[in-house]
């Protein structure tokens, strides 16, 4: 069973600025509702128990949206509003299945997951990366069952256009498990349109093994000075691990730059 998921927030949101230079992105509203809080809200609908937060000092608001005990004690002391009794119980709900680590320096993705190693206690773990969101379907929760079904390790899948994939990480396949699933050989970081070996790109959502540990731990930094989480899953792949990339059939949704975070807000809102 798949119960702890790791949330990497260390980032800079560079893509973000200017709202970036003093705000979170993962609390920016998405339709009145913070970001953090679909995905937070996934991990619950999926079975989760328990998520762990790499935050950086930086990024302390993060910590604090859920650690403001007092203020709203006193507010709700004062004014015995229904809506704000309400959001504090959701905020409570979700304080009580957060844990704190920190990566002060952004090192990438695959250092901030380094920061979680002596937290995990099973031999499976979900990550998902905030700035993806998919929306109408559960994609943490196909994936925990696709993970049940093979016994491996899982990821988030979706076919892009041939000429976009150098801005993600592409599949190399092995072989069609069925209709949605692959088995995979391997991924490759930003390629050209003529080295990508398909067009089925990496989207936030992981279900890695305990042993991503000891492949990161060994890790030199790789293109712009990063430790991407892709190279340690490339080594265990290259040591028989079994890696199955699963196409989705949610809506995705890319709050990661200005022009996809403004359109988020505008297809949840239809829903
Ligand atoms: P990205 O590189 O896509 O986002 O990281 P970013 O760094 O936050 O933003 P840009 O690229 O400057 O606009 C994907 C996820 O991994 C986290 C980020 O917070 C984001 O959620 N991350 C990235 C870390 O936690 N630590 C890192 O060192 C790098």
């Amino acid at each position: 069973m798949i119960k702890q998921a790791i949330i990497p927030l260390a980032g800079l949101g560079t893509r973000l600025l200017p709202l970036t230079s003093v705000f979170a992105k993962e609390l920016l509203p998405i339709n009145g509702k913070p970001g953090i809080e679909y995905i937070l809200d996934e991990c619950i609908e999926a079975g989760i128990k328990e998520v762990i937060f790499i935050i950086s000092k930086k990024k302390m608001m993060i910590k604090n949206y859920f650690y403001n005990d007092k203020f709203y004690k006193k507010i709700i002391a004062k004014k015995k509003d229904n809506r704000i009794i309400n959001e504090y119980k959701k905020i409570l709900k979700y304080k009580k299945m957060i844990k704190f680590v920190y990566q002060n320096k952004p090192l990438g993705t695959g250092d901030a997951v380094l920061k979680t190693k002596k937290y995990i206690k099973d031999r499976f773990f979900l990550m998902l990366l905030p700035d993806d969101l998919i929306i109408k379907n559960n994609c943490s929760k196909s994936m925990i069952k696709i993970h049940n079904r093979y016994k491996s390790s899982v990821m988030a899948s979706m076919n892009v256009d041939r000429k976009t994939v150098s801005r993600w990480g592409i599949y190399k396949l092995n072989k069609k498990i069925n209709k949605n699933n692959y088995l995979i050989k391997g991924v490759i970081e930003k390629p050209s349109k003529k080295k990508a070996p398909s067009n089925k790109a990496v989207i936030g959502r992981y279900i890695l093994p305990k042993n991503i540990f000891s492949k990161l731990i060994k890790l030199k930094p790789g293109n712009n000075g990063e430790i991407h989480i892709t190279d340690a899953i490339q080594s265990l792949i290259n040591e028989n691990y079994k890696f199955v990339a699963h196409n989705f059939s949610g809506k995705y949704l890319d709050c990661g730059t200005m022009n996809g975070y403004i359109k988020s807000s505008l297809e949840i809102s239809k829903l």
